[in-house]
């Protein structure tokens, strides 16, 4: 005995995995309730909250005590029930940043994940494509009108971290809705983008253009950048959100072909979910990969080295991993020497 004692195990933390299920079901309920928009409005009470919601009493009680303990909803000093900063800047359905529909965008695939066992025991091929190799315009409108909600954001954030003073064209690689070009061609002057995403999603891209008032600035390309050549003469390329749908060969290739395809001294940036250099967490990175498990893909999750490699192997000079939004996304850049 060194006199000291080893640290207490207890089934703490495993009873809350076991149970944490509960958590994303009842965050469902808050954002259909449009608890958080009531909340904001001023109902700061269970009774108004109950009449706002029209729920009963009882029910918006057990619901304002389990948003109280995830701290969604917080009790201010003689004014009732508030919401928390990130509920109250994305959750509210009146506001203009209102991101409700990414939250629940995973939502219709809760039951697979509860058959996940059965799909970590397929031997089934995985499909290049994963679950975009079935896409249809009808689903891709549905599909990015969640991507939108959280990707024009990300777009916003983009650019107030990197400067592209001086670039003169964008190659949006996966670019969805458009959200990245969008706000380039608005913050930069004479900046001009081009979205290359797969046929089908190059409708809604363009719907998303003409919404935001730059489809004379930014045009598509329907494509597969995995398999079709890439347009030339960009001299800024960004692939985001795009990273665990794909194996390490496959992400190899397209940052390849994007340096191919560059001009000399152009640069990429690729943001996705990425691991710690050693693997380890965190979760968020961790179950994008898990992801695609259920959506038939070869993908995986990546290191953050992993991706300064596929960069530094392909050609490009002063790598570097940006934390893009801490813990959630990294953002891998590049220069291809001019
Ligand atoms: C999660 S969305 C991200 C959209 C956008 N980059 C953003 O961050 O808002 C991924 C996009 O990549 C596109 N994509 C995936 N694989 C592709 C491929 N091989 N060729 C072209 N587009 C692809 C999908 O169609 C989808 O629009």
């Amino acid at each position: 005995m060194n006199g000291q004692a080893s640290p207490r195990v207890d089934t703490t933390r495993l009873q809350h995995l076991a149970r944490g299920y509960t958590e994303t079901a009842v965050f469902y309920a808050a954002i259909d309730l449009d608890l958080f928009t009531h909340v904001s409005a001023g109902a700061s009470d269970v009774s108004a909250l109950a009449r706002a919601m029209n729920i009963s009493e009882l029910n918006t009680e057990r619901l304002t005590v389990v948003c109280l303990a995830l701290g969604l909803l917080e009790r201010a000093e003689g004014t009732g029930l508030q919401n928390a900063a990130d509920c109250e800047k994305y959750l509210v359905s009146t506001g203009d940043r209102y991101a409700g529909a990414w939250m629940t965008f995973t939502r219709r695939e809760t039951p697979d994940w509860f058959n996940i066992t059965e799909a970590l025991q397929s031997r089934e091929m995985p499909a290049t494509l994963g679950m975009y190799s079935t896409i249809t315009v009808e689903s891709a409108r549905r599909y990015h009108a969640a991507t939108y909600s959280i990707g024009m954001g990300a777009g916003r954030r983009f650019c107030r971290h990197v400067d592209l003073t001086g670039r003169r064209h964008l190659l949006d690689l996966g670019g969805g809705s458009g959200a990245y070009s969008i706000n380039a061609v608005r913050s930069f002057d004479g900046l001009r983008a081009t979205v290359l995403d797969l046929a089908p999603v190059t409708v809604v891209t363009q719907e998303y253009l003409e919404e935001n008032g730059v489809a004379d600035r930014v045009d598509t390309v329907g494509g597969d950048f995995i398999e079709d050549p890439l347009p030339r003469g960009c001299d800024v390329a960004i692939m985001a959100s795009n990273l665990p749908i794909y194996d390490a060969e496959r992400i190899q290739l397209v940052v390849q072909k994007t340096f191919d395809a560059l001009e000399p001294g152009g640069e990429m940036h690729l943001i996705g979910e990425t691991l710690h250099p050693d693997g380890v967490g965190p979760v968020d990175a961790a179950m994008w990969g898990m992801a695609e498990v259920l959506y038939g893909s070869g993908g995986r999750a990546h290191t953050s080295s992993e991706c300064r490699n596929y960069f530094a192997t392909a050609g490009f000079v002063d790598v570097q991993n940006i934390d893009f939004i801490p813990g959630t996304l990294t953002r891998t850049v590049g220069t291809k020497p001019g």
